[in-house]
This record gives C-alpha cells, structure tokens and sequence, in this order.
C-alpha cells in the first residue's frame, strides 16, 4: 500500500481478469492513528454499485500478520458495526465514541470491513436505484475484491486469509469461501496465484435457520441461558406446543421442499407463535440481560450512525454516497426475508470447506436470543462431514482467559465450536 499516499484522492486499481470490478482506495486519519489506516470503495458492474470498505493494518505487526476480512450481517447491515474499534459505552456521549479498544481486531490482523452485498446500506450506493444481488454474485465481488487487492498491494501476497463475520454471515461466509476454494483450484489450473483461503470465522451466526426457534425456546424455557427458566410456565407450554408444528411446517415447506407460500407461512408462524412473546416484551433481542433501546435495541447504534453522519467524519473517510449513513436497511432485510435466503442451509458449505482443508470457528455469545448458541450447538451436531463422528462423541470443555473460565468449547479436527458466557449478539463489536 505504499503507493496509496493521499489522504484526499482515490487511487484507482484494475485487473484484467476482473474487467467488470474496481477498487479506489485513499489513506486515512480514521480512528486507529497507531496504524495506517486506508478507506475506499469497490466499483461493481462497471461502476454501477459502491461497496465502501475500510482498511486497519495490524497493530502488532502488519508485514507478517495474517488478513482477515469482517463482514456484517442483517442482511441490509453495514459491517461498519462490526467495526469493533469502540469502547463506547452507555453513559459516553457520541463524540467520544472512537475511544481506543484494546481488544480491537486489528491488534492481531490486518483487517478489512466489508460491506459484502448490498447497497443502499452504510455508506455503499447505487448509480441506477437499488439492486438487490444473490448471496452467490456477492461471492465474485467479495473474490473480485480480494484478488484486485493481493495483486495490487503484493506485500501481503500469501499470507493466511481468514474470512469472518457475524450473524447473517453465517449465510454469506460459508458461501464465499467455498467461491474462492473453486476459484483457487481453477487458478491454479490455469498457473496463476491462488488466495491463501485459511479459515472462516462466525460468529453469532445464522447458519440454519430452522434451528432458530428451538433455539430460542431453551433460552426462555430451559436453561440454555440463566440458570432458571425465566419466562413463565404457561407461555413455555404454549410455545412448545406451537414448536412442535413450527418444526413440521419448516421441514415440510422450507427444507424439504421449497414452497415459498407456504414456507412464507411456516416461517412467520414461528416467529409469531414461538418468538411472538419474547420479540414484544421490549427485552434486548441481542442479549437477554438487557433492554431494547433505540435502533437494534443498542443506543450505540444511533451513536455511531450519528457519529458516522458528521460532515467531518464523511470527508474523512472519502464517502461519496449521496445519502446519509444508515446502519440496517429495513427494506432490504425484508426483500432478503421475501425471496426467503435465509432458509438456505450453510452448514453444506461448511462441511464441504472442512473436508477440503479450511478450518472453521464457530463462537456464539449465550445471551443472545435472536441467533442463539443452541442453533449452532443442534446444526452442528447434526452436520454430516468427515469429522462428524468424533465431533459428536467429543465432549464440551471449559476455556479460560487468564485462569477465568469465559465459555465452553468443542473441537473435532479443523472444527471448533466455543460459546462465550454472558456474552450478546454484538459482542464482536464490543457492546
Ligand atoms: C498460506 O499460508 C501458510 C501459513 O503462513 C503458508 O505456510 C503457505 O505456504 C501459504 N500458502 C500459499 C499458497 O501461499
Ligand atoms: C442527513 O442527516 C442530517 C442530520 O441528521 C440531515 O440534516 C440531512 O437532511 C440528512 N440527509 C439525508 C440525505 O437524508
């Protein structure tokens, strides 16, 4: 990146094999002042689409530090939350947001945020109104992006890629990288460099979403979260009844076969008749010990986005969007909801990418309800790969942080499942 100086100008970079696919990129004093930081936007379609990415060199050792890439979720969320640079807390007024977090990804790696699909979301746009892509054309942007970059800047040729992220990343992630693993073994066909694809990392995520309400009835109804049950007795009878049917409606229209009405139905049977109670008890959906305020129940959310929003902080960044921030695209979640991505079962890729070699994280805070711990723990049962069976009959373990036990932890082969207790959906984040 050496060649990239200017805090002010974009720096155009091509690739022949990329035709379609740009990416401009500037220097910045963004945030992180310990580090060089660098801001830009990924041109798709011929400059029809901007997916605005941020840029954080390792604060430890940017030359022989690993890459990771961090995308959000939603989906229509800009991964600018994900940017976990903040320790802003309640009582802290926004300008004191980018306060310094010592435990800030890029204290290990060099790290890009991604907005990886969607426009009209952050500060990514379009040209000619909104589109709204499948998760698999968002996988040659995001291989696009990737490749245009480790040519342009070979520094960091080589060097272990992780791709990570949360919540709805459970959905795009396993689908990226199992792109770029096809992509590599058709560049190395064809004698060029290939992506040290190494690992995928997610967190919170929604990987199988038929998991979702069960799990979320033994976060109220059982002890997969508290110690003691804490919604009461009649509601639980009255959700596990309705489970049982939620279940066979899914299996039945989303699985099974895709019926998109009646999967329509099943679906929001289950969020009405299981989730209903919880979703409007105005509890903190993200985390069970708190209450909902504000956007996504955070009062950080507005910060940032008001943060994000101040002339100063845009021309900063070089944003060229000619709207303002916006965390969650409302509209765009919902057309996602509609075509029904969601119910696309991800743990395929995964089992497909650890039989191929890549090593896979899967880490869940307990306290989140909306994309729980015990979803991942029942798919990943479940999930049929080379590891399965030892997967299966290994045992949960403590971990520890400095001799304090934070979480439990499972491993079979390249797979390791750990929870983090007490933890919520936007731990990754730091609030
Ligand atoms: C990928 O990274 C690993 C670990 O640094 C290294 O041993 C390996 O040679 C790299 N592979 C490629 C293709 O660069
Ligand atoms: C952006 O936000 C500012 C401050 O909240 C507001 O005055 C302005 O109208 C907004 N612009 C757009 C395009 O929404």
């Amino acid at each position: 990146l050496a060649s990239v100086t200017s805090t002010s100008d974009f720096v155009a970079l091509a690739h022949p094999q990329f035709p379609a696919h740009q990416v401009r990129v500037k220097k910045s004093d963004f945030c992180d002042s310990t580090v060089n930081v660098y801001t830009g936007y990924l041109d798709v379609d011929y400059g029809a689409k901007h997916m605005f990415f941020y840029f954080f060199e390792s604060r430890r050792d940017p030359d022989n530090d690993d890459v990771m890439m961090w995308i959000n979720g939603g989906p229509g969320c800009s991964s600018s939350l994900g940017c976990s640079w903040s320790s802003y807390r309640h009582e802290k007024r926004v300008e004191q947001w980018t306060t310094w977090n010592p435990y800030s990804w890029n204290s290990e790696t060099n790290i890009f945020f991604l907005t990886s699909r969607e426009v009209n979301v952050g500060f990514s746009y379009a040209e000619f109104g909104e589109t709204i892509e499948t998760t698999e054309d968002a996988a040659k942007n995001v291989h696009a992006f990737l490749t245009i970059f480790f040519e342009t800047f070979s520094q960091f040729k080589g060097r272990p890629l992780h791709l990570a992220g949360e919540s709805y990343g459970g959905r795009y992630l396993p689908s990226f990288g199992s792109y770029v693993y096809d992509q590599n073994q058709i560049a190395i066909q064809a004698g060029r460099d290939t992506l040290n694809l190494t690992s995928i990392l997610i967190g919170n995520g929604v990987v199988d979403y038929t998991k979702i309400y069960r799990g979320r009835h033994e976060m109220e109804c059982a002890t997969a979260a508290l110690p003691v049950p804490f919604q009461s007795i009649s509601v639980c009878v009255q959700q596990k009844t309705a489970l049982t049917r939620c279940e066979k409606a899914m299996q039945a229209s989303c699985v099974e076969v895709h019926d998109e009405i009646n999967c329509r139905a099943a679906l929001s049977f289950c969020q009405e008749v299981v989730s209903g109670t919880y979703a409007h008890s105005g509890r903190n959906v993200y985390d069970i010990s708190k209450d909902c305020i504000g956007d996504l129940c955070y009062a950080e959310s507005g910060a940032i986005t008001d943060y994000l929003n101040q002339p100063s902080v845009r021309s900063l960044l070089g944003v060229e969007s000619p709207g303002n921030f916006t965390s969650c695209n409302g509209e765009l979640g919902s057309a996602f909801s509609g075509r029904l991505d969601r119910t696309t079962m991800s743990q395929n890729y995964i089992a497909a990418l650890l039989d191929r070699g890549v090593r896979v994280l899967i880490y869940s805070g307990t306290y989140d309800w909306q994309c729980n711990w015990v979803a991942s723990r029942l798919w990943l049962e479940e999930m049929e790969w080379g590891g399965a069976e030892r997967y299966r009959a290994n045992a949960f373990r403590d971990w520890a942080v400095d001799g304090r036990t934070v979480g439990e932890v499972k491993t079979s082969g390249l797979l390791t499942f750990a929870t983090i207790y007490g933890a919520g959906h936007m731990m990754s984040a730091s609030f």
